[in-house]
């Protein structure tokens, strides 16, 4: 199942632009990072994903590299993310940094390289056609554009070239096997900007689109996940302490076949994990499972998630996550008693949580001008808000001059009050992660079961280990009676449960978490 560090883990993501700016140029930055590492250990968390930081054109954000072992000057050194890694373990958090394996930069030295007509050692790195003028297969493509006849393929925007891992099964003659010399020098570049970076201290990486590598894979991703394995193994060799979480979203190819240690629950796929808190894009209203009174049904997750989780559960992790930075934020329709129901859900589930910055203080989706080709992404990409200090404790710069605005709105949560407010969402986070630290029933391994999924008169019941736990999002107050509940206390709650005789009382918008006696 790999690192032991695993079990215990809770996932803070920060997108450095918006964290923390400590030169007052107006963007965040990795001394900014530093300096609020007090705050995310106060929170519980004791890992940090942190979105790309290195040096890049910034046409999608960073996940469009211009060089892969150097950190972007607005966010400082590599010495300052040495600095970053050893005081984040100083302070017992793991550090994982974004891995964009599918496509570079068309700015990186490589793809410039491999657009000039004359061949070099980079003309296959990328992947290409031998001629500009007859597209790609129906690929995304670009022509035109370059010295070297031929057209390129893309692998997200117009800025992203696809790096070469070769064909499943190469028709042209232009496509690369996937064993050939020019794909196995891809894999052998990518292995080599992950062993530079975990030999500086890093553990672990967040891939990127990590099912997108060989074209024309099979329906299971065979070829894709025959890479991972590979470089599955050069970890468990090299770096047994490291840990990989894949942006895949299917626990069946990336957990069991491709052998990531961790795979994203995403919104991506209007799966069960939209269900529980962003089903407003189907027709006829929002009927997500947190919104009180919404007519959300948790069955619809279960169908979901229960078949990932067991097919999955021996060979890695279903991590949950509140939100990331291409994902509306969840305070977009959720009010705070909701967030604090959805988020006891999600930290208490198996896997490995991820808390997306900002998400535990209900920071809200802003209606924000593209930037940096975050289009709709960028409303949940806003400056974190920490105080009610010129531009809410993130930047000294003037307002003007910050990477995005900050919540305007008077009442725009932040930190500092809700620090001093036990009633506060960053209160209960804080609690909550404490809770699954205090008990390994509530970590990563410990088996999950449903008791009781008919919420017509019930809340929804389940057990992790040895532990019951119930939750009722909506406003009526709900009932399970059971043998399971003979001998045992509350030990943590949100509303007013409460246990007694063989019942418990559920009432409106609440969560229980009961222990053996
Ligand atoms: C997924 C990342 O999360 C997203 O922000 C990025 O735009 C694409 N991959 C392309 O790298």
């Amino acid at each position: 199942m790999g690192p032991a560090w695993l079990k215990d883990a809770v996932f803070y993501e920060i997108y450095p632009q918006s964290f923390q700016d400590s030169n007052d140029d107006g963007i965040g930055d990795l001394q900014g990072i530093i300096q609020r590492l007090d705050y995310v250990s106060q929170l519980g968390c004791n890992a940090l994903w942190i979105n790309p930081c290195f040096d890049s054109p910034f046409m999608d954000a960073g996940y469009d590299v211009r060089d892969y072992k150097q950190v972007a000057p607005r966010y400082g050194t590599n010495d300052n993310l040495i600095q970053l890694f050893e005081e984040a373990h100083d302070r017992g958090i793991h550090v994982l940094l974004d891995l964009v394996p599918g496509h570079t930069s068309d700015q990186h030295p490589w793809f410039k390289e491999s657009a000039k007509a004359d061949p070099n050692e980079y003309s296959a790195r990328y992947i290409w056609t031998d001629e500009a003028l007859w597209g790609m297969e129906g690929r995304p493509y670009i022509a035109g554009m370059t010295e070297r006849s031929g057209a390129y393929m893309l692998n997200f925007f117009a800025s992203q070239p696809a790096l070469n891992y070769g064909w499943l099964n190469p028709h042209k003659h232009w496509m690369s096997a996937t064993d050939s010399p020019e794909a196995r020098a891809t894999i052998e570049a990518i292995k080599d900007v992950m062993r530079f970076w975990l030999d500086a201290g890093c553990d672990g990486f967040r891939v990127d689109m990590a099912d997108s590598l060989v074209k024309n894979d099979d329906e299971h991703k065979s070829a894709t996940s025959a890479i991972w394995r590979e470089i599955r193994e050069m970890m468990d060799c090299d770096y047994p302490d490291a840990a990989l979480v894949s942006e895949w979203s299917n626990p069946d190819q990336a957990l069991c076949q491709a052998g990531f240690h961790m795979d994203f629950y995403l919104d991506h796929q209007r799966n069960g994990y939209n269900t529980l808190l962003r089903d407003y894009e189907t027709e006829g209203g929002d009927h997500s499972y947190f919104r009180c009174d919404a007519d959300g049904d948790i069955r619809r997750f279960l169908q979901d998630y229960l078949p990932k989780y067991e097919r999955s559960r021996e060979h890695g992790y279903i991590s949950f996550i509140t939100c990331n930075h291409d994902t509306p934020r969840p305070a977009r329709t959720l009010s705070a008693t909701e967030l604090k129901l959805a988020y006891a859900f999600i930290l208490t589930m198996p896997g490995v949580p991820f808390i997306y910055y900002g998400d535990e203080i209900g920071m809200r989706y802003l209606d924000l001008r593209t930037k940096e080709g975050g289009y709709q992404r960028t409303g949940s990409r806003s400056p974190m808000q920490w105080s009610r200090d010129e531009n809410m404790g993130f930047s000294n710069a003037a307002p003007e001059q910050l990477y995005l605005p900050v919540d305007p709105s008077q009442d725009a949560p932040c930190v500092e009050e809700q620090l001093a407010d036990e009633g506060s969402v960053l209160s209960e986070v804080r609690r909550l992660v404490a809770l699954r630290h205090a008990y390994e029933d509530l970590q990563a391994d410990a088996p999950f079961v449903v008791i009781d999924e008919d919420e017509t008169t019930a809340p929804f019941v389940y057990g992790r280990g040895e532990l019951l736990l119930a939750v009722n999002p909506s406003s009526a107050e709900k009932r399970y009676e059971g043998e399971l509940l003979r001998g045992r206390r509350l030990v943590y709650q949100i509303g007013q449960p409460s246990v007694e005789e063989g019942c418990l009382t559920m009432p409106g918008q609440s969560f229980a978490v009961l222990a053996s006696v």
